[in-house]
């Protein structure tokens, strides 16, 4: 299978970061809805960072990628859709976590990667910001459940009810 993208379907590296990161964004919402519970706030702050990252590299990726077409009967609203939908998730996974930054270090605390290396400071200590930091987090959070409900629907629209090879061609094997 190749590793880029084709017209028909999606190369492993694509489905890699798909799959990979719908694990790590799962976890991470577990982790944040569970914070206090859990005492793992600095996880929480690390994964996020890292799937800052991630989604950086993907978006990188799909620039220089093609993108599949979707299939013959689809309608130009619906491509439209789908294609939008695409493109929020990349900016909800981007600004959600530049909004969790924002917070932290507007309360005043460091940002770490895993103890790594930590964050310049980006946004001075200031207690409305950090509030406004925490709607646009949690907004964002929100929207991001809603939207992987939807595209999980459609999803399962397209390969139950159209039975079309939409899921397969993010699938590990599909060799299209
Ligand atoms: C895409 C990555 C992220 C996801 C999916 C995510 C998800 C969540 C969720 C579901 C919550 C609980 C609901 C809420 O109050 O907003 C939460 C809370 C929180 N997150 Fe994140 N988060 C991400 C990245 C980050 C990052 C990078 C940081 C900090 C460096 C961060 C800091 C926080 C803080 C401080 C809270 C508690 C907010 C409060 O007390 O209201 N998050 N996050
Ligand atoms: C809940 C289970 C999920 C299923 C069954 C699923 C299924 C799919 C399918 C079938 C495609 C290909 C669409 C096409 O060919 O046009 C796709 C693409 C995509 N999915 Fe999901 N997905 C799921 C979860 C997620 C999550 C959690 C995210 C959050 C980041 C996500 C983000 C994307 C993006 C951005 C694309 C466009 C391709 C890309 O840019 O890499 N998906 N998904």
């Amino acid at each position: 299978m190749s590793s880029k993208n084709t017209n028909v379907s999606y190369g492993w590296v694509s489905k890699c970061f798909h799959w990979i990161m719908l694990v790590i964004i799962f976890t991470q919402f577990y982790i944040g809805a569970n914070m206090e519970q859990l005492k793992m706030g600095r996880e929480h702050f690390s994964i996020g960072l890292g799937i800052f990252m991630l989604m950086v590299l993907r978006l990188i990726w799909r620039a220089k990628n093609p993108v599949p077409e979707m299939p013959e009967a689809t309608g130009k609203l619906q491509t439209m859709a789908a294609h939008g939908l695409h493109i929020l998730f990349y900016a909800l996974l981007i600004g959600m976590p530049i909004a969790g930054v924002a917070i932290v270090q507007s309360k005043g605390f460091p940002v770490s990667f895993f103890g790594l290396f930590s964050l310049p400071t980006f946004f001075a200590e200031s207690k409305s910001a950090a509030e406004v930091a925490e709607t646009v987090h949690e907004i964002f959070a929100k929207s991001t459940f809603i939207a992987i409900v939807l595209h999980f629907c459609v999803a399962m629209y397209h390969h139950f009810i159209r039975k079309d090879n939409i899921l397969k061609r993010m699938l590990p094997g599909n060799k299209e």
